[in-house]
């Protein structure tokens, strides 16, 4: 089963917009997905009670108290776990602990990346990350194609060692999407067809 932790210091990133979207694109082809919800504004929790029942299932699991992290071993392929902000707490510890991927959500803005690579040095210090034992994944989010700052965030990511995996668009769907507890791939529809492509790096990369 993989378990594939999205975190980051910076709040208001996308990590609950990343995480639900990702359950979604796991679901949406078959897998039996859990989206963890470790952060205590439960966002993710809210948005699964939104979920229309004709769409593929997502179990929803609280894990905003450190006790429930793990719990239940049920068969699932994936549990997705939108993260706290932070990991200074045994609570990030644990999560880490059970992590094989960790996706870590960038803004473009040049006022989030010294915190974000500190965050980036921090993780790829942690043992389990140390040993190969977990995968860091950075993924920019919120990309606007006038702005011209994802090219600096992307050198100044490759120069730290952390090579920018995808972009993802700042487009209002995902804020509907979320309002409607659904995400991008969940319709098949030729307008979004752009935008589910720019998460494939992310899928294939939580896959291998
Ligand atoms: N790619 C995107 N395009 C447009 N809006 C986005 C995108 N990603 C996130 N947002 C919006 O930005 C806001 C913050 O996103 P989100 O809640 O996913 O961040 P977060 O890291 O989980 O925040 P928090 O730290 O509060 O938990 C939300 O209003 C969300 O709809
Ligand atoms: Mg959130």
């Amino acid at each position: 089963m993989r378990k594939i932790l999205v975190v980051n210091s910076k709040g208001g990133c996308g990590k609950t917009t990343i995480a639900t979207n990702l359950a979604v694109a796991l679901a949406a082809r078959g897998d039996d997905v859990a989206l963890a919800d470790a952060d205590r504004q439960k966002s993710s929790l809210a948005w699964v009670k939104r979920r229309p029942e004709n769409l593929a299932a997502i179990e929803a699991l609280n894990w905003s108290k450190a006790e429930a992290i793990g719990g239940k071993n049920k068969q699932l392929d994936a549990i997705v776990i939108d993260g706290p902000g932070g990991l200074k707490s045994e609570h990030a510890k644990t999560l880490i602990a059970e992590a094989s991927d960790i996706v870590v959500p960038v803004l473009a803005s040049a006022f989030d990346w010294n915190a974000t690579l500190k965050f980036l040095d921090d993780i790829s210090d942690i043992k389990r990350v140390r040993k190969g034992k977990a995968d860091i994944h950075v993924v920019a989010n919120r990309i606007n194609k006038r702005s011209t700052q994802v090219g600096d965030l992307e050198r100044t990511l490759a120069d730290r060692g952390f090579p920018l995996l995808c972009r993802i668009s700042d487009r209002v769907l995902y804020a509907r999407h979320a309002a409607a507890g659904t995400g991008v791939f969940d319709y098949s529809d030729s307008r979004s067809y752009e935008i589910r492509g720019q998460w494939h790096p992310l899928l294939q990369a939580v896959d291998s």
